[in-house]
């Protein structure tokens, strides 16, 4: 098996809020090998983006760590964009708009001291050359996320980081970007880290799933597997609200009530309170992790668990 292009072990962190400190991210680990995509699923403020921020170094662990390529991502680490290229969810805030296409494309390739083709790029996003001249406003939403995917790729990294990049965008679009996405990670080879909580597209993308739920995962697997047998109460929920794949982008219809509290010291498992199946352990101890490389949850009392 080849080496993790994506090692991120133990990642925690912990922001202060007025109700104490919560952790955004309690003890993540997962991989990421060359070419593969791993989607990570799961409601509003689980920590999606504060995974994302935290591989590209923008955001500082408070403990565990992060390793790509081999090389750890310590602090806040500058110039990964030869290693990591970033797909923001709003096209529309993620381009400078005060600078021509033509820039926004050649800004990676000077920050990576390389020659870029700006036409080339246009042209592999799907865009006609002459958009080179253009301003962001110029463009449509589904343009700018064209444009927005060309300066990810630029530097061709091995590892692309797309956070809901179809969440701004109409659904008529929506299925054009994953196409453009699936098509250029077949022609480049490129891993992608699929962010999204929309579970038709996370089937049509990965090939491997990790649902997260308030800064932890909750359950991991290949995405067939944990599609049509999943363990965790939680992850079975979020597919039943989910729409069919013929609706693709359309948000999950979650009628879930409030999230809880995040407390940093949580007993027992902290999906408790929502979950139908919920018993007295749950709230009590904390739920034993299974040990299995290929699918797992942690839960006490897992669904189509197979011994
Ligand atoms: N810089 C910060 N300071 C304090 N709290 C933060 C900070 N960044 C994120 N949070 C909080 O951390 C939690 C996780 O946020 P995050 O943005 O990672 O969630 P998310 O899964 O990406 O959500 P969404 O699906 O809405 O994008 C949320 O409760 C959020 O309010
Ligand atoms: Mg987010």
């Amino acid at each position: 098996m080849s080496d993790p292009l994506l090692k991120v072990s133990g990642a925690t962190v912990a922001f202060a809020s007025r109700s104490g400190d919560f952790l955004a991210l309690d003890r993540v680990s997962l991989q990421l090998l060359p070419g593969q995509t791993v989607a990570v699923v799961g409601e509003s403020g689980c920590g999606k983006t504060t995974l994302a921020r935290s591989i590209l170094g923008l955001q500082r662990l408070t403990s565990g760590s992060i390793w790509l390529q081999g090389k750890e991502v310590k602090g806040t680490t500058r110039n990964q964009a030869e290693k990591v290229g970033m797909v923001w969810q709003d096209p529309y805030a993620s381009l400078n708009p005060r600078w021509r296409i033509s820039r926004i494309l050649q800004e990676p390739f000077s920050l990576g001291k390389q020659k870029g083709d700006c036409d080339a790029l246009l042209t592999e996003v799907g865009l006609d050359p002459s958009f080179a001249n253009r301003y962001p406003h110029e463009l449509s939403g589904g343009q700018r996320q064209r444009v927005a995917i060309g300066r990810a790729l630029a530097l061709r990294p091995p590892l692309v980081i797309c956070d809901e990049p179809t969440a701004a965008l109409d659904l008529s679009i929506q299925a054009q970007i994953l196409n453009l996405l699936r098509d250029l990670q077949s022609s480049l080879g490129c891993a992608y880290l699929y962010i999204s909580h929309d579970l038709a597209t996370v089937r049509y993308m990965a090939d491997f799933v990790i649902v997260m739920y308030l800064g932890r995962i909750v359950e991991y697997g290949p995405v067939e597997r944990v599609f049509e047998k999943p363990l965790h109460p939680y992850t079975k929920t979020l597919m039943d609200s989910a729409p069919s794949l013929d609706e693709i982008g359309v948000l999950p219809r979650v009628t879930l009530g409030e999230l809880p509290t995040v407390s940093q010291r949580w007993i027992g498992c902290r999906f408790a309170p929502r979950c139908p199946f919920s018993q007295a352990t749950c709230s009590s101890t904390p739920p034993p992790v299974l040990q299995s490389s290929s699918h797992g949850a942690e839960c006490h009392f897992p669904l189509n668990h197979e011994d």
